[in-house]
């Protein structure tokens, strides 16, 4: 018998990460609760776990700082249970920022909170005129923004994105409640690549996600469910839901080093990691 090593098919070669570091602002999760409802997965009647909710917070940081990411922390307010999800702070590109304006009542005394703090650490903060609820809705992929609109960040917000950041602005329409925010049904996973779950969509917008990115990933009802595409990615590195095991399956395939989490209690808010997590994109480097 022989063999014939030609004929064994070859492996798929996925193409090489590059991890790029970043710069988050997390709050801290001290006031953190459910007390009112404003997306399906928020339960008032579903008591939290406080020690619990800190110590998957505080694993969350501690990964970051692990993979070599700067972390700087926002301390939460009393009376404000939705603040420890940072990324609906504002929106931080080249080291200029959007600030924020939400849609319930509840929430809309954060925006001060975080615009403060970014103007604090010296980053130009332009006021927001229409409803946005900043990274929840504006994700940056490489110099393009995919912004979403359906259930929070009005259209009108999407011109005043382009205005502040001067790059392309993609809308695009959310139709699923449950993924209210587009960081909730679409992962960045570096400057040109995606994961996302199509049925989240608009028919117009699964085509025009298909077209900006043939090769983007694909998850399942049952991954987005439990918040795997609520994930941060360096380039290389993708901390994600642990729960989300087929899609940390296809980050893997795709070359991907997926950094699998427990953010669970955070669930009973309807957010997950990349809700708590706002990147702060520095000013371009002139060399
Ligand atoms: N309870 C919060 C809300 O409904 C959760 C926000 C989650 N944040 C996010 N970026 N998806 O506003």
């Amino acid at each position: 018998m022989t063999t014939d090593v030609a004929a064994t098919p070859a492996r798929p070669q996925a193409p090489a990460r590059t991890a790029v570091k970043r710069r988050y602002l997390m709050c801290r999760p001290t006031y953190f609760d459910v007390v009112y409802t404003i997306n399906p997965w928020m339960h008032p009647e579903v008591p939290v776990d406080h020690a619990l909710v800190t110590s998957q917070w505080e694993n969350l940081r501690a990964t970051y700082l692990g993979l070599g990411h700067d972390v700087e922390v926002i301390e939460g307010a009393p009376g404000l249970p939705d603040m420890v999800f940072a990324a609906n702070g504002a929106t931080v590109v080249d080291g200029k920022a959007l600030a924020v304006s939400f849609h319930y009542e509840q929430r809309r005394a954060e925006a001060q909170l975080y615009a403060d703090w970014l103007r604090a650490d010296g980053i130009a903060v332009t006021d927001a005129v229409a409803i946005n609820e900043g990274e929840g809705d504006f994700l940056t992929v490489g110099r393009r923004m995919i912004a979403g609109t359906g259930f929070r960040s009005d259209l009108a917000s999407h011109a005043e994105l382009a205005e502040v950041t001067g790059l392309e602005v993609v809308t695009v329409e959310l139709v699923d409640p449950r993924f209210y925010h587009i960081d909730t049904a679409l992962a960045v996973l570096d400057d040109d690549n995606v994961a996302y779950l199509p049925q989240a969509f608009s028919p117009a917008s699964q085509a025009r996600l298909q077209e900006l990115y043939p090769g983007a990933i694909h998850v399942s009802l049952e991954d987005a469910k439990v918040f795997g595409l609520n994930a941060v990615s360096d380039g290389h590195n993708v901390v994600v839901a642990s729960q989300a095991s087929d899609f940390i399956a296809a980050l893997e395939a795709a070359g991907y080093h997926p950094v699998p989490v427990d953010l669970s209690e955070l669930l009973k808010g309807g957010g997950g990691i990349k809700c708590c997590t706002l990147e702060l994109r520095p000013a371009p480097t002139t060399s």
